[in-house]
C-alpha cells in the first residue's frame, strides 16, 4: 500500500511530481492557508504531513490522525508542532536546519542596512514626489552600520552567519547565549564577546534576537528590555513573531526611545500590529527570511528526505524528537 502525504501548502511542482512517484498526495493547489478544522479534516487518513510554520498541529489534530507516522516541517523552526504530544504518539517530527542559514543571514543584513539607512523611507519619498531638496545636508539622515556594534542573542548557525557579515563591516560583535562559544569561534568572529542579555542591551547599537521561540522566550523582548537599549540603537526580529512584544515596540517607536526597527516576523502573522503601520522608523517584511527559490527549493527538498525516511523506517536525517530514533 502506498502511503497517504499532505502536502499542506502549494509548494514546487518537481517536488510534488517526485513526491508523486512514491506516494499517494494531496497537495494545497490552491496556497489558501486550512482552518484547523479542514486541516485536521484533511490530515485523518495520513500516513505523513509536509507543514509549514502556519500550520499548527495540535494534540487533538494527532488524536484524529492515528495513522500519522511523520511531521516533516518545511521549516527550521517547530513551534507550530506539539512535539511532546507527537513524542508520546510515537510521531516523528522533522525540520529543515542549515540550507536556510545564510539566506536569512542575508536577510537580516538587509533588514539591518535599510532600517540604519532609511531604504524603505527614502523610496516611498522619492515615489511620492516628496524629495523636493537634492542633497539636503541634514535629511534624510541615518546611523552608520559599519564599526558599529552588533549584539546577538542566540548565536546559533544563523547567528553566527550573520556575524560573519558583520566582520565585512567592520563590526564589533557581542552576544549573549546559554553556552559562551569556543574562544577559537569567538576569535573566528573577529573576538566576539559573551556577555549577559541586559548588558548586550544597553551596549549593542544593533539588536538581534536569533532564538527558536518557545513559550520560555515570548517577549523576551519587551519595555523593559527596550528601556535598556540605547536610544540611538536599532532592533531587528529576523527570528520568529511573539519573541518582541508588538505593542511595546510600537510605543517605544513612537515615541523615539529607540532610533528604528527591521522586522519579518509578527506575532499573530499575517496579522500585523496596524501601529506599526503609520511609523517611519520601522522597516517591515513579510516573514521572507528563507524566501529566495534555491533556498525554499532545498527547504522542499529537505523535508521531503526527512519524510521519506520516517515512512521507510529509517532514522530522518534532521529528526526533532531525539527520543524516537
Ligand atoms: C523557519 O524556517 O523557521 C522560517 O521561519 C520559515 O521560513
Amino acid at each position: 500500500m502506498r502511503a497517504r502525504i499532505l502536502v499542506t501548502r502549494q509548494i514546487f511542482p518537481e517536488v510534488v511530481a517526485a513526491l508523486r512517484e512514491r506516494f499517494d498526495v494531496e497537495h494545497n493547489d490552491d496556497d489558501r492557508l486550512w482552518p484547523a478544522e479542514e486541516l485536521s479534516r484533511r490530515l485523518a487518513d495520513k500516513h505523513g504531513v509536509l507543514a509549514t510554520v502556519m500550520d499548527r498541529i495540535d494534540e487533538a489534530m494527532l488524536a484524529n490522525a492515528p495513522q500519522l507516522k511523520v511531521v516533516s516541517n518545511i521549516a527550521v523552526g517547530t513551534n507550530n508542532v506539539d512535539i511532546a504530544a507527537c513524542t508520546t504518539r510515537g510521531i516523528r517530527v522533522t525540520n529543515t536546519p542549515v540550507v536556510l542559514n545564510e539566506t536569512t543571514a542575508d536577510l537580516a543584513f538587509a533588514l539591518i542596512l535599510a532600517s540604519a539607512r532609511r531604504i524603505a523611507e527614502g523610496d516611498a519619498m522619492v515615489r511620492r514626489g516628496d524629495w523636493k531638496v537634492a542633497f539636503a545636508m541634514q535629511s534624510p539622515l541615518g546611523t552608520d552600520v559599519h564599526h558599529a556594534t552588533l549584539g546577538i542573542i542566540g548565536m546559533g548557525r544563523i547567528g553566527q552567519a550573520i556575524a560573519r557579515r558583520a566582520l565585512g563591516f567592520d563590526m564589533k560583535i557581542v552576544y549573549s547565549n546559554r553556552n559562551r562559544l569556543p574562544e577559537a569561534d569567538e576569535a573566528k568572529l573577529g573576538g566576539a564577546t559573551w556577555m549577559a542579555m541586559a548588558d548586550l542591551l544597553r551596549t549593542a547599537d544593533f539588536v538581534l534576537p536569533m532564538l527558536p521561540y518557545s513559550p520560555a522566550v515570548h517577549h523576551l523582548i519587551g519595555a523593559k528590555e527596550i528601556a535598556l537599549m540605547k536610544p540611538t540603537a536599532i532592533l531587528i526580529n529576523p527570528a520568529r513573531g511573539g519573541i518582541v512584544d508588538d505593542t511595546a515596540l510600537v510605543e517605544a517607536l513612537r515615541a523615539n526611545r529607540i532610533a528604528g526597527a527591521g522586522l519579518d516576523v509578527f506575532e499573530g502573522e499575517p496579522q500585523v500590529n496596524p501601529g506599526y503601520f503609520d511609523l517611519a522608523n520601522v522597516v517591515l517584511t513579510p516573514h521572507i527570511g528563507s524566501a529566495t527559490r534555491a533556498t525554499r527549493l532545498a527547504m522542499c527538498e529537505t523535508a521531503v528526505a526527512n519524510l521519506t525516511a520516517a515512512l521507510e523506517g529509517r532514522r530522518p536525517p534532521n529528526l526533532v524528537n531525539l527520543e524516537l530514533q
